[in-house]
């Protein structure tokens, strides 16, 4: 069986494939950022942010990526010495408190197993035993495990005490609900490049009341992300620096499209493709690596002994198709597909047809035709 190999895929869990419109709208000729045509874009993306945020609260577009947007999160409410608890479940826990620590917090970690999700018994008994915490933070996608974590009953246990909750949602926010007010999350950022489906470069992040509140009186030295000179720049209808014109220009459409599938609409489409996802692995004789496996990207766990950063770049050079490997302690042990951004039935199929064909070279003995059929067969029973 021959395998089309003619199309360049991008199944990353970030950055993903563009839709063609934002590619002809970064295509589109400069325009100042201090003009009408510019003023009334950056005035409806700002109102339009609201409803992916589901708040009432400003949403900020910030030029950088979505680390940057974490920061932005963490230096506007903490306080030097103050009492942080950082959920760890991979790369990207690791990292926020880290940032944490340089900002001269005492950080305190629940460690969670790799693929598992946070318990949130356990968030509740150390913030009974530590009354005096300032803030919780935790992904609710943990994109290095592709696991999600229970957000919502996280937020109800912060929401009790004095503390606020911070959430990196840069592979969850537009992938997966996360209602800022409704589940009184404190402190919300999300990243372009992934369910908002344009490149990298542009943080999204937002702050509830009770954040607000820390952060009028917050004595940590900031400049490029202190939010209320962001705030000051919005009202005046610009942005504290030069805007990422291109970028905001492209997040105008999106969010037009978004609103007209509604939310839920987006979050079942990228719903469908880990259901796909999840139900191939069967097929190629793969487990899904997470306990609790989020809806914008799946792990698979490759049998002991493979290696799968050659069969990463394998894919990549013989089969034309990108997803990304393991980190750390799951270097060479997974293979990650991103379900967001702009991807159609076919080429779900072709990643599905390429990646059996890649495990074939690397000693599987699939029979291609099958595995083809099944694709094309679940992808049929669930249009
Ligand atoms: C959950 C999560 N947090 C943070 C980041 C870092 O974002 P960036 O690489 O845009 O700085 C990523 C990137 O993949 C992510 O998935």
């Amino acid at each position: 069986m021959s395998i089309d190999t003619s199309k360049s895929l991008l199944l990353a869990p970030g950055p993903v494939q563009l839709h063609p419109e934002v590619q002809k709208i970064l295509s589109l000729p400069m325009i100042h950022h201090r003009t009408p045509e510019f003023d009334s874009i950056l005035k409806t993306v700002l109102s339009d942010l609201k409803t992916l945020f589901v708040t009432k609260e400003k949403v900020f577009i910030l030029s950088s990526t979505g680390s940057g947007g974490m920061e932005a999160l963490l230096i506007n409410v903490i306080r030097p010495k103050a009492k942080v608890l950082a959920i760890i479940s991979g790369k990207f826990g690791e990292r926020w408190a880290e940032m944490a620590e340089i900002f001269g917090a005492e950080v305190h970690k629940i460690n969670v197993p790799w693929g598992s999700a946070a318990n949130v018994s356990d968030v509740e008994k150390f913030l009974k035993e530590n009354p005096d915490t300032e803030i919780v933070m935790s992904q609710a996608c943990e994109t290095s495990t592709a696991t999600v974590h229970p957000i919502k009953e996280i937020a109800e246990v912060v929401a009790k005490t004095k503390a606020v909750f911070l959430v990196d949602a840069i592979t969850a926010l537009g992938a997966m609900p996360l209602p800022m007010d409704e589940w009184q999350i404190d402190g919300l950022v999300a990243g372009s490049q992934k369910a908002i489906m344009l490149p990298t470069g542009l943080s999204l992040v937002s702050f509830s009341q009770k954040a607000w509140a820390k952060i009028k009186d917050n004595p940590t030295p900031r400049y490029y992300f202190d939010i209320r000179k962001e705030l000051a720049a919005n009202d005046k209808g610009e942005t504290f620096f030069s805007s990422n014109v291109a970028l905001i220009r492209a997040l105008d459409f999106v969010l037009k499209d978004i609103k007209s599938t509604g939310l839920e609409g987006l979050f079942k489409t990228i719903q469908r493709r880990a259901f796909y996802t999840r139900a191939m692995a069967s097929v190629l004789g793969l487990e899904v690596y997470s306990k609790n496996p989020s809806d914008s990207v799946t792990a698979l766990l490759l049998p002991p002994g493979f290696d799968g950063a050659k069969l990463r770049e394998h894919l990549e050079k013989s089969y034309n198709v990108t997803v990304m490997g393991g980190q750390d302690q799951l270097k060479g042990k997974i293979i990650r597909l991103g379900h967001m951004g702009y991807i159609t039935d076919q080429d779900l199929h072709q990643t599905t047809e390429r990646l059996a064909a890649g495990l074939n070279d690397f000693g599987f003995s699939l029979d291609l035709q099958k595995v083809s059929d099944s694709s094309l067969h679940w992808l049929k029973e669930h249009r």
